[in-house]
């Protein structure tokens, strides 16, 4: 079975052996409830690294007091049992599996204490000022300092070579890639920090989340999969060079239908669409000035992403354009 590491201390045990025996070391952060988007980016580290560790932490930062940190999945039985049965053949064939998890307490993580309330917490928080406010700093206000904290303990404590964030979480990966350059980090070195395709479920397109959980089969399958569907409306629009508001007005009918064809048992409610540049996070403005925008944006990628609430229950996705 795969060795599991609740203190920091035991870990670096560990990870020493690795240096020492000079190998390098992948890591994907997680907060549990692990499927196969999740493994995919595991795949994709035992496929580029001589060991894989996955940490599986909920970390109360990042929840806002409202939010659903006491129901979050926690499934660690089950996720552990998905990494044993995970292997793929090394460069020389050998089989890789992963290698080592962290699971740390709240307290090995928060030495000083956490509140969700950020007006109650003392110690020591990262804040990645200017990108953390748009798209879903918008709705989460506090999510992204939550966000970047951990993930520099987390990046101080696994030490990892290189390391893997989803695309599902766009707004998420860029940032902390911004966040290992600014804070001149080595491990990882901000070059090797990878994006990974967002998985989707094969027959809806649905993006896979741990919060899909939450859903009822119904939602899951007829309901959910709206939000990628507003997202692609936008991306045909914007491709046919209308306006944003048009853009974003056929998303919103994309919404609407599926809201009218569920009926009334159905709480379907769109929280935002948005065109945001994808280097300084910024809303594009509306109308595009397309000409002016191309030539200035010199092919930078745009992100058209969305949120949406069934019942109560939080989602997002996102299109990422025109990145090389
Ligand atoms: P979590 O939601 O568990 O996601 C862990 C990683 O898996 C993130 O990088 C996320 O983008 C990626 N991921 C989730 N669903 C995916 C999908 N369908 N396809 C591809 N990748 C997917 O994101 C977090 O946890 C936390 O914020 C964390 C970074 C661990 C910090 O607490």
């Amino acid at each position: 079975s795969i060795p599991l590491f609740d203190t920091v201390v035991s870990y670096r045990e560990w990870r020493r052996r690795a240096r020492d025996e000079k190998k390098s070391v992948g890591y994907v952060a997680t907060m549990g409830a692990l499927h196969d988007g999740h493994l995919s980016l595991v795949k994709r580290s035992l496929a580029e690294n001589d060991l894989t560790v996955l940490s599986i932490f909920v970390n109360p930062a990042q929840f806002a007091p409202h939010e659903d940190l006491a129901t979050y999945p926690r499934t660690l039985p089950r996720d552990l049992e998905l990494l044993s049965a995970l292997s793929i053949p090394g460069p020389d064939g050998t089989p890789r599996t992963p290698s080592a998890v962290f699971v740390p307490t709240v307290d090995e993580m928060y030495p000083s204490g956490i509140s969700q309330n950020t007006q109650e917490q003392k110690g020591t928080f990262v804040e990645v000022t200017g990108y953390g406010h748009q798209m879903e700093g918008r709705t989460r206000p506090t999510f992204f300092r939550g966000v970047a904290t951990v993930v520099t303990k987390l990046f101080n404590a696994i030490e990892p070579t290189r390391t893997y964030f989803g695309q599902k979480d766009i707004q998420q990966a860029l940032l902390l890639r911004r966040m290992t350059r600014d804070l001149l980090l080595s491990h990882p070195d901000p070059e090797h920090l990878y994006i990974v395709p967002t998985t989707r479920d094969p027959s809806t397109s649905l993006a896979l989340s741990s919060r899909n959980a939450y859903l009822s089969p119904y939602e899951r399958e007829h309901v959910a999969p709206a939000l990628y569907a507003a997202l692609q409306a936008v991306q045909s629009a914007w491709e046919a060079g209308v306006t944003k508001a048009e853009c974003v007005q056929r998303a919103q009918t994309v919404i609407e239908e599926k809201r009218r064809e569920a009926g009334e048992s159905v709480d379907l409610r769109l929280d935002y669409i948005e065109i945001n540049d994808a280097e300084s996070f910024e809303v594009l403005a509306d109308p595009v000035q397309r000409e002016e925008w191309e030539a200035e944006a010199e092919g930078r990628p745009v992100i058209l992403s969305g949120a949406m609430w069934v019942g109560k229950t939080r989602l997002i996705d996102n299109i990422v354009l025109g990145a090389r």
